[in-house]
């Protein structure tokens, strides 16, 4: 048996004959879903996402860059839209690759350049650059890879996270490792630089970007109290973490929120680099990537 790929003008698919899938919508080259052999949707999606390229996607993985929120860089940022223009952007598909004779594995590749941008994007944000984003399916993980390079004359700085929104079954019930020490700051009390005891838990909104202590190596594991359910997180060379939950009150108020209690069954756990900027000069690239696996 062979891996499936279908290609349509919106979308890509990928199953691997053992069940396992991924569907990626060209608009942010956003991860709308991954299954288990089981058919066991990993990602949250809102049933209410546009997915016709008219807003960025409610859910799964979009992808942010080259600014996270509203940005903080002065002039250089202040024309950018909310999380920037890569979850908005049409990304091209490259292709897939697997290892000859392996049904295990597969690898789809999307970019995204300068060249191709909107207007008004490039005019926001006037540099030159390509991003190559990498989604593999294993039977046992998936990891997505994000490189970046200027390829201008200007040096640029940048930041850039994947906003995966996970399943739970429970909000209540979910406790998050992998934080205790980590210095964060909680974007819901004026960004005050505060510091996690332990493990992540929820009873209320929550939207705080952590610097785990033990660096970009220190795993991340995602646990539900009597649930069955436990995702384990690797991150290369993504320091920072957002945790958001946004409990009922945000959720009401996002038209594109659906259902209305969906935020009893999400909670995003995203991997960046997001406190500070990485500045890229003439010539270089920036590499980031998470896997998660089941
Ligand atoms: C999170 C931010 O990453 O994204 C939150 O920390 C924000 O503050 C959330 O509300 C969703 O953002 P958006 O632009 O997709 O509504």
């Amino acid at each position: 048996a062979q891996v499936t790929i279908s290609h349509g003008n919106a979308r890509v698919l990928a199953e691997l004959p053992t069940g396992e899938s991924v569907v990626v919508l060209l608009h942010g080259a956003t991860v709308l879903s991954w299954k288990d052999a089981a058919g066991d949707d990993k990602l949250w999606l809102s049933e209410a996402a546009k997915l016709d390229g008219t807003k960025a996607v409610r859910g799964g993985i979009p992808l942010v860059f080259p600014v996270f929120g509203a940005g903080s860089n002065g002039d250089k940022t202040k024309d950018l839209p909310q999380h920037g223009f890569a979850r908005n952007s049409r990304w091209e598909f490259l292709g897939k690759s697997t290892s000859e004779g392996d049904s295990s594995n597969v690898k789809l590749d999307f970019g995204l350049s300068s060249e191709s941008l909107a207007d008004e994007y490039r005019k926001a944000w006037p540099y030159r650059f390509g991003l190559l984003y990498s989604v593999t399916l294993t039977r046992e993980s998936l990891t997505t890879t994000i490189v970046i390079t200027n390829d201008g004359d200007e040096p640029f700085e940048f930041q850039t996270l994947l906003h995966t929104y996970f399943r739970v079954k429970d909000i209540s019930k979910v406790s998050i490792d992998g934080f205790d020490n980590a210095p964060y700051i909680d974007q819901l009390a004026a960004r005050a630089a505060k510091t996690q005891t332990g493990a992540i838990t929820f009873n209320g909104e929550l939207d705080s970007i952590y610097t785990p202590a033990g660096g970009p190596a220190q795993p991340i594991t995602l646990h539900e109290v009597g649930g069955r359910q436990c995702l384990r997180l690797v991150r290369d060379n993504l320091d920072d973490v957002v945790v958001w939950n946004p409990h009922a009150a945000k959720a009401a108020g996002m038209a594109d929120f659906e259902p209305k209690d969906g935020w009893k069954t999400m909670v995003c756990i995203e991997a960046g680099s997001v406190r500070g900027w990485q500045k890229l000069d003439k010539g270089d690239a920036f590499e980031g990537a998470q896997t998660i696996h089941l």
